[in-house]
């Protein structure tokens, strides 16, 4: 290891003044000769000279770091996020830290406070689920914070800064139409924790529409899973039990789960029990023809929250950014056909 060149090192060997070479190294419009340019290059590339961002940060008073939060780093919609944001980032000259809650507040929390401690331009963030049962101790942490905080997903503060996220009631109502689609008249939903306002708005959806299509309370079994492969494998014998034939699952790692327990009951997906899952994580790995779920575009998801917080980032720096009232924006989930859904067996509807 060896230790950091400094700018005026490299004037000094460029035969420069160590303006022309921050000039040059920034990328700053200026008269100076491209020759001149070309060899201030060489040179700091020769002498392995790393621009000093605290030092520029102090001059600018940006360090152009973004910090992400995500609740569930193994869960793949959240990784496929963070990829599509650091794109985001990187691009507008940004560099993203990314961070995991595991869902839990204390950590949440310890992490904001950490990076707001780190002089960050601004923070992108996807509630942990235990920020549903204490809203107040998040909407203290990001009113106190120095910097922007755009809200990804779980839009769970009361307007306390602007969030990006999807319809879910929408998404639900899609799985309903396909399960209705395909005759079925005996259902079952495994959604997300109660607390969380993404999975009961998807159970929301998927409830209303069945009942607007005559589907008796008692064809319809609500159950909470936990948006994790055990979620849906440790509730799929309740789902068997209760002799549903349509089957939703809020996320698409609890619909693998149940694939899979009823693989081990030797039952086949989808003529014993058709499903249909949330987020279209499959597609990550190019099997689209697996699942037939409800897609949150994250593509889309990432490039909004970042021109959202990006915007606050420019405003904050002239000043104005407190002016600005706070909004969200809910974008269109789609229901992506996969394999898992067949007409329901005939003595369903016969
Ligand atoms: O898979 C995790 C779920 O939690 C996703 O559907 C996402 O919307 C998040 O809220």
């Amino acid at each position: 290891m060896s230790r950091r060149v400094t700018l005026k090192e490299v004037a000094k060997e460029a035969q420069v003044s160590p303006a022309t070479v921050s000039l040059v190294l920034n990328n700053k419009p200026s008269r100076i000769a491209k020759e001149t340019q070309q060899r201030i290059r060489d040179v700091a590339a020769r002498l392995h000279y790393v621009v000093n961002e605290n030092a520029r940060g102090l001059v600018t008073n940006e360090t152009r770091l973004i910090a992400l939060i995500v609740p569930d780093i193994e869960n793949m919609f959240f990784a496929s996020l963070a990829r599509h944001l650091e794109d985001a980032c990187q691009e507008a000259g940004y560099a993203l830290f990314l961070s995991n809650s595991d869902d839990r507040r204390a950590n949440e929390s310890a992490l904001m406070t950490n990076y707001l401690a780190r002089d960050i331009d601004g923070m992108l963030l996807i509630p942990s689920l235990e920020s549903y049962r204490q809203p107040r101790q998040l909407q203290r942490q990001i009113a106190a914070a120095h910097c922007p905080v755009t809200l990804i997903d779980r839009l769970v503060t009361a307007r306390i800064c602007d969030g990006v996220g999807f319809d879910n009631v929408q998404g639900g109502r899609l799985a309903a139409r396909r399960l209705l689609e395909a005759r079925h008249r005996r259902f079952a939903c495994i959604s997300g924790q109660t607390d969380d306002i993404n999975a009961s708005n998807r159970m929301q959806g998927f409830v209303d529409v069945l009942r607007s299509h005559h589907i008796d309370a008692d064809d319809i079994l609500l159950l909470n899973g936990n948006y994790r492969f055990t979620g849906g494998y440790e509730l799929a014998d309740c789902v068997l039990d209760f002799g549903a034939t349509g089957l939703f699952c809020c996320n698409d790692l609890m619909a693998m789960g149940v694939m899979q327990r009823l693989a081990e009951h030797d039952l086949h997906v989808p003529q014993a029990l058709s499903i249909v899952g949330y987020d279209n994580i499959m597609r990550r790995f190019g099997m689209t023809s697996q699942l037939t779920t409800v897609e949150q575009d994250v593509h889309e998801l990432a490039v909004r929250s970042w021109e959202c917080l990006y915007r606050h980032i420019r405003l904050h720096d002239t000043g104005r950014d407190c002016a600005t009232a706070t909004s969200v924006t809910l974008l269109e989930p789609r229901i992506v056909e996969g394999a898992t859904v067949a007409d329901a067996p005939a003595k369903v509807f016969a």
